[in-house]
């Protein structure tokens, strides 16, 4: 097939991008989109400081732009996100206790019920663990809450959108040995023997110069607990051939793992990239022409 969208179809994937509603209205960037990618990931839209701006007073407009554009185009949505320490409302940011506790099942409640039966896959918590050797929860005022805060936001997800299927996404959980990425496992291990529901695990893989030669064995190893596995946010450092190489790693890493059954790239051209101008790490230019990682994909799938 000509499209990353059609060619991820012929084996049961998608292949998605991160849109931004303020670029919507540009002609090149919404070509793109509407010719390439058949899934579509707010890039900041759907967080809670966009949809719950005051406590209680949901805000969709801009979420809703976009899943309008997608849904109109025939295209799928992975909700990003419901849960994260990060771009939290002012209002939740000084909150703690049993009372962060029922502003998040309430954000989440809510949220996931607007849109329910329009999700495919939600990022139902996003970054809740930490960087380096502990293996543990990252510290954050919603960890402060109660170790099983997780879980209950799975909980709450799917009983407000039980169609939907429900993520734990996180970065620096590509490479099996670390010890981020073992943690991540033993949780969706947990889940998994105790009934907690959970579908997915989303890989960020937002990667320098170099994939991890243990990444095919980390998406493998997370399928076999019985979840599906995503590359929900994919960029990649370098340029040329290297890039493209890496690229080309990367998309038969997936192909390879039947339960791998989608990638998206954060963005579309490497001017939109929240890593740009310091990296250049996406498939099309500024200009909106196809890289040879473009092709290098296409070819892999
Ligand atoms: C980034 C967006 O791309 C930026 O526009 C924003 O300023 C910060 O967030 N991990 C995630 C994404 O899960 O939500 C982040 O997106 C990139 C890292």
């Amino acid at each position: 097939a000509s499209t990353l969208g059609a060619s991820a179809a012929q084996t049961g994937r998608y292949f998605g991008a991160a849109v931004a509603a303020h670029r919507l209205g540009d002609a090149t960037y919404t070509g793109i989109l509407n010719r390439e990618f058949d899934m579509v990931t707010a890039e900041n839209e759907m967080k809670m400081d966009a949809t719950e701006p005051n406590r209680n007073q949901f805000s969709y407009g801009n979420a809703d732009r976009i899943v309008n554009h997608a849904r109109s185009q025939g295209k799928r949505v992975r909700g990003h996100t419901l849960a994260w320490h990060s771009q939290q409302p002012g209002w939740m940011r000084g909150m703690e206790g049993s009372a962060l506790r029922s502003a998040l099942v309430n954000h989440i409640s809510k949220v996931a019920a607007y849109y329910r039966g329009k999700i495919y896959t939600w990022d139902v918590v996003n970054e809740a663990f930490a960087d380096g050797g502990s293996g543990g929860r990252r510290d954050s005022n919603l960890q402060r809450t109660g170790n099983d805060w997780i879980e209950v936001a799975f909980r709450t997800a799917r009983a407000a959108d039980p169609g939907a299927k429900l993520c734990y996404n996180d970065y620096s959980i590509e490479d099996w040995s670390a010890a981020k990425t073992q943690g991540v496992y033993r949780m969706v291990r947990d889940f998994k023997s105790r009934g907690v529901p959970i579908d997915c695990v989303g890989l960020q893989a937002h990667f320098g110069t170099g994939i991890p030669g243990s990444f095919q064995t980390t998406l493998q190893n997370f399928a076999s607990l019985g979840v599906d596995v995503q590359i929900t946010e994919l960029d990649i450092a370098g340029s040329g051939a290297q890039q493209a190489d890496n690229y080309r790693r990367v998309t038969q890493a997936c192909l390879a793992v039947a339960r791998c059954n989608g990638i998206t790239t954060w963005g579309i051209r490497d001017t939109d990239s929240w890593r740009y101008p310091g990296v250049s790490p996406l498939l099309f230019d500024g200009a909106g022409n196809k890289k040879p990682a473009y092709t290098a994909v296409l070819n892999a799938l």
